[in-house]
């Protein structure tokens, strides 16, 4: 594997199958499997499902709606989307493994039909222009140097008046961010945006900012509930210790204090193209 970002993520094999075992042993029927009970493992950024929701919420979806999903990892964020607005959702991940696990996933929730997933890169996006009529991205660019290329591709295939929502880790103002943390283990990998470039970064690529939203008191209490949760009953069937591996407790632990000392921010930008 090449590409360091892509050997990061997927430095295990045969996602699905090792997703589908934990399922099982804690008693789950694939056949039954609602969206909900794979958010412990396929909405893998701060918040969860619930910011998914939140962000969508804000895109003025509807069921004729063809949404982009950049960056899409095991399609968590494109199940939740596609099921609740019953509209179409494609998925486009630098990581083939988490495509292929995308789709399997997709498959055991019967919502094989309304998304699609396929490998790509987000500097260079395999659509045509003004293809979708929204687009989204959660807690991408963090991985990513040419952040102008990433929304200058986004504004491409949104059509003109097209809502492009953003959710993503930005550098804070407490110091430098305490690795390992779940998008690398290592700076070399990790680029994080500062929140005043992150606006001029989307006003050059031609968006018009319509919201902003800082949600890093949540992100911080989520993560802070989340370990308390998982110390007092244990953690659920699956997490991304499935494809992160060990290292996982250690990153949780960095984030809750990247958080907390304002190392790290999230921050959602709902624009228009
Ligand atoms: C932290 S995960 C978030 C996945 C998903 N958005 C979610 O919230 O569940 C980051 C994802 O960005 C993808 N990624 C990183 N660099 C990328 C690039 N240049 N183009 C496309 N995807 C990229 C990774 O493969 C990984 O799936």
């Amino acid at each position: 594997m090449s590409d360091p970002v892509a050997a990061h993520y997927s430095s295990r094999g045969g996602l699905a199958d090792t997703i589908a075992e934990g399922l099982r042993r804690a008693g789950k029927d694939l056949n039954e499997l609602k969206t909900a009970d794979l958010a412990a493992v396929d909405e893998f950024h701060i918040r969860g499902r619930r910011a998914t929701l939140e962000l969508a919420e804000r895109m003025h979806l509807g069921e004729d709606s063809r949404v982009l999903d950049i960056g899409s990892g095991l399609g968590g964020p494109a199940r939740t989307v596609a099921e609740a607005y019953g509209c179409h959702v494609t998925g486009v991940d630098l990581t083939q493994a988490f495509c292929d696990a995308a789709e399997a996933l997709s498959d055991w929730v019967n919502l094989g039909n309304r998304v699609a997933f396929q490998q790509g890169d987000a500097t260079n996006l395999p659509f045509t222009d003004d293809q979708f009529d929204a687009v989204m991205t959660i807690h991408v660019a963090m991985n990513i140097p040419a952040k102008d290329k990433v929304y200058e591709e986004a504004r491409r295939v949104i059509k003109p008046g097209g809502i492009f929502a953003v959710y993503d880790v930005l550098q804070g103002e407490g110091g430098d961010v305490l690795f390992p943390v779940p998008w690398a283990r290592e700076p070399s990998i990790s680029h994080l945006a500062r929140p005043n470039e992150m606006e001029s970064l989307l006003a050059d690529a031609g968006f018009k900012i319509l919201d902003v939203r800082d949600s890093t008191g949540e992100s911080q209490n989520w993560f802070e509930e989340m370990m308390a949760r998982m110390a007092q009953s244990g953690p659920p069937p699956v997490t991304f210790q499935a494809f992160l591996g060990s290292d996982f407790p250690e990153m949780a632990r960095n984030q809750v204090r990247n958080l907390t000392e304002r190392r790290i921010r999230t921050v959602s930008y709902i624009c228009e193209a």
